[in-house]
């Protein structure tokens, strides 16, 4: 299997109108990288996480998960499902129960397990994005933000060794981004793959190991944050702006104050690390 957990090999996919929204995507993804998936509205994100789990099936190419190509029969479907959980956009496409804990333990259920696991598995979620006060309430109330949390949660249950979150911060604000970013950090660490879409491209450089970059249903670059991001052709092409970290650095190295010896910073903290040993040092 190598060290890919998931892979596509020249994916074309076709909406039924048409439209092609995936043309010739060969991408590996390594297991236990943080992957962000950077591009403008219309690129081929959603469609390209849909078929990473067999929601969808590809025109041309496949998909492999480590290293196996996908299948489209029901039995290949749910055993891949059960290992590639993709948290939609948005929540309202993908919550059908009428209350909280019935819609979070009907994954598990489905896996047959047993029903103290089932409990075990939705209580534990449901804390983990901090939606347990809302276990026995009906889904349709809950604000936006809340069903995002209990759309994460649903996935969770299911325990997948990839998660794939489409645009998960849409509709978070600040506090249970910040949450929801280091619950995604502790399911890092525990070994889960982590795959992402977002607009925001502070966080993708301070957290992702590993940036693709989609544009009319093509990748157009990929590589490490900092290779991304001082790629100059691809932001022009992409008009993908530059992290503030990396713009802040770049203009105290340009203005004499920093040296070329200091590694370019990754993280807001990092980069004030940098400017206060400096300011020491003088
Ligand atoms: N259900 C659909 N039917 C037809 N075209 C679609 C459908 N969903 C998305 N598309 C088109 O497919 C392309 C890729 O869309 P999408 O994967 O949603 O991009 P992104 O998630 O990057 O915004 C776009 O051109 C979009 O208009
Ligand atoms: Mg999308």
């Amino acid at each position: 299997m190598g060290d890919y957990i998931l892979e596509t090999q020249n994916l074309v996919f076709e909406y039924p109108d048409g439209t092609k929204a995936l043309d010739d995507v060969s991408i590996k993804i390594k297991k236990g990288h943080k992957v962000a998936v950077l591009g403008s509205n219309g690129a081929g994100k959603s469609t390209l996480f849909l078929n990473f789990n067999g929601i969808f099936r590809p025109k041309q190419g496949v998909v492999r998960f480590k290293g196996e190509v996908v299948r489209y029969n029901h039995r290949s479907l749910c055993a891949l499902r059960q290992k590639v959980g993709v948290v939609f956009q948005d929540p309202e496409t993908q919550l059908f129960s009428s209350s909280v804990f019935q819609e979070v333990s009907f994954g598990p259920m489905n896996l047959n397990l047993h029903k103290d696991e089932v409990i075990r598995r939705v209580n534990k979620a449901l804390v983990q994005t901090g939606v347990e006060e809302l276990k026995g309430r009906p889904t349709h109330f809950l604000s936006h933000g809340q069903k995002k949390r209990v759309s994460i949660s649903d996935i969770l249950a299911m325990e997948p060794e990839v998660i794939i979150f489409d645009e998960p911060t849409d509709c978070l604000d600040p506090k249970h981004t910040l949450q929801i970013f280091e619950l995604f950090e502790q399911l890092n660490q525990e070994g889960t793959t982590i795959i992402f879409s977002t607009h925001d491209v502070d966080l993708a450089y301070a957290w992702a190991d590993e940036i693709i970059v989609m544009q009319n249903g093509r990748v157009i670059g990929c590589g490490n944050p900092i290779e991304v991001f001082s790629d100059n052709v691809l932001l022009e092409q992409t008009e993908l702006l530059t992290p503030m970290v990396m713009d802040i650095f770049s203009e105290l190295k340009l203005s004499g104050f920093l040296d070329e010896n200091n590694e370019i910073p990754r993280s807001k903290d990092k980069l004030l690390e940098i400017i206060r040993n400096k300011r020491k040092s003088n």
